[in-house]
């Protein structure tokens, strides 16, 4: 049976700045490689595709024997294509091959390999809804500078008007058709090719988890996102009275709790205070990369725990610096975003905040409304003394533990 929607996944680059002896989707990742996790998070979309894999000429016949089981068994067809010089003529090859009844195309980058089935199902439901090019888009959190080639400041860019966009971009299939027989010059992304065609092109919310591995680093952090979803995945199974003998079958799927803990000391300069999402005016600051609301992280903590994401540190690393001075609700947001993303709704949360400053009592309303909006779920937020004893009593820092619980949607 033909698909009315097709997934380009183009992969025939070599992976210059990773520095693999590989091409880069052929670079070891997890169990298997970069490419086969991007396959995997295509073949999980709700409607079965028809799938392009553009690869290095040498590796067609490989990968064609590799992943043909792979795509039958999710219902979906496959074509593997030698890719060109630039990602735009492996594009190109891709769309050259695609069958008759196609009339949505997404295209992916291969190396965006932990991009969700989810993000996917979004994009060509958007596609099919507004019948325009659609692009994940993220919102830029660090201030963007223009600078010149002597390495000046010259302006701070207003980012408000700016989005990083990923991957998979989808389009009508007639509208990207024109825009590559049109195509002028060499660009980095279909949506520009799209938007020098006169096309529209509009943005849903983009995953973080669809970023794109170019260099050493992010390598190391798709596996340590692997790892962690892997990890999840045989708790599941060992917690199952079916695991082993019906592997295959599906599991209902039960509420999860996690919890979380976070501490930050008090800074020894005058920064600001920010606990619980709330600023507190003439309340001594709290250290940290962020802006060490200890109250929001050890939410994110048992949100993430309750979905088997990780832990903060691994999805808002220290060197990730759109995450630098962030406060509180940018964590909540993104990591409320995550967890629907993957399958599960906030059932609710608390947290309990341990210091003998700020007194709580007199904005805990107000902190419990902010965060239940952030969330989209009940928050309740106490606050305790630890009777003069240990750093909390000494007034050297705060802490804060919360559990989360959360519910398949
Ligand atoms: N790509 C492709 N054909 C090319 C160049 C790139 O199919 N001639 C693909 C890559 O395999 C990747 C995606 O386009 O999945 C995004 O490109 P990029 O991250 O730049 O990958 P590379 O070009 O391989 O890496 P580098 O630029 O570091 O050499
Ligand atoms: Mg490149």
């Amino acid at each position: 049976m033909s698909s009315a929607i097709a997934v380009i996944v183009v992969a025939a680059g070599s992976g210059s700045r990773l520095g693999h002896a590989e091409p880069k989707a052929f670079v070891p990742l997890g169990p298997d490689t970069v490419i086969a996790t991007a396959v995997s998070g295509v073949l999980a979309m709700r409607e079965a595709p028809h799938l392009v894999l553009v690869v290095p000429g040498e590796r067609v016949e490989t990968t064609r024997e590799r992943f043909s089981a792979d795509a039958a068994a999710a219902g979906a067809t496959l074509d593997v294509v030698a890719g060109g010089a630039s990602r735009q003529e492996s594009v190109a090859a891709g769309l050259a091959v695609l069958p008759a009844a196609v009339e949505t195309v997404l295209v992916h980058d291969a190396a965006r390999a932990l991009a969700p089935a989810l993000l996917f199902d979004e994009v060509a439901a958007a596609v099919r809804a507004r019948r325009h090019g659609i692009v994940p888009a993220l919102d830029i959190v660090d201030t963007v500078k223009r600078v010149g080639g002597d390495g000046q400041v010259q302006e701070t860019v207003d980012r408000s008007t700016l989005r990083a966009v990923q991957t998979p971009q989808g389009f009508p299939r007639s509208s990207l058709d024109h825009a590559y027989a049109t195509a002028r010059g060499d660009v980095t992304d279909d949506a520009a090719l799209a938007a020098a065609a006169g096309l529209v092109v509009e943005i849903v919310p983009g995953d973080v988890r669809a970023f794109k591995i170019t260099v050493p680093a992010d390598l190391r952090r798709a596996e340590q996102l692997l790892a962690g979803r892997h990890d999840a995945e045989q708790h599941t199974a060992g917690r199952s009275p079916a695991a082993g003998a019906h592997d295959d079958a599906p599991r209902p799927a039960a509420p999860r709790i996690g919890t979380g803990t976070d501490v930050h000391a008090f800074a020894a300069d005058d920064s600001p205070l920010w606990l619980a999402g709330l600023h507190w005016p003439g309340e001594r600051g709290l250290s940290g990369h962020s802006d060490g609301d200890a109250a929001a992280h050890a939410v994110c903590d048992a949100l993430l725990a309750a979905a088997g994401l990780g832990d903060v540190g691994q999805i808002f690393g220290t060197a990730d610096a759109r995450f630098a001075g962030a406060h509180g609700e940018v964590f909540l947001a993104e990591t409320r975003r995550l967890v629907e993303a993957s399958g599960y709704l906030i059932g609710n949360v608390t947290v309990q905040i341990v210091g003998n400053r700020p007194k709580l009592a007199p904005r805990r309303g107000e902190a419990e409304a902010l965060l239940s909006r952030v969330l989209g779920a009940p928050v309740s937020v106490a606050a305790t003394t630890s009777d003069a004893l240990g750093f909390t009593g000494r007034g050297e820092g705060v802490a804060a533990i919360a559990t989360a619980l959360i519910v398949p949607a």
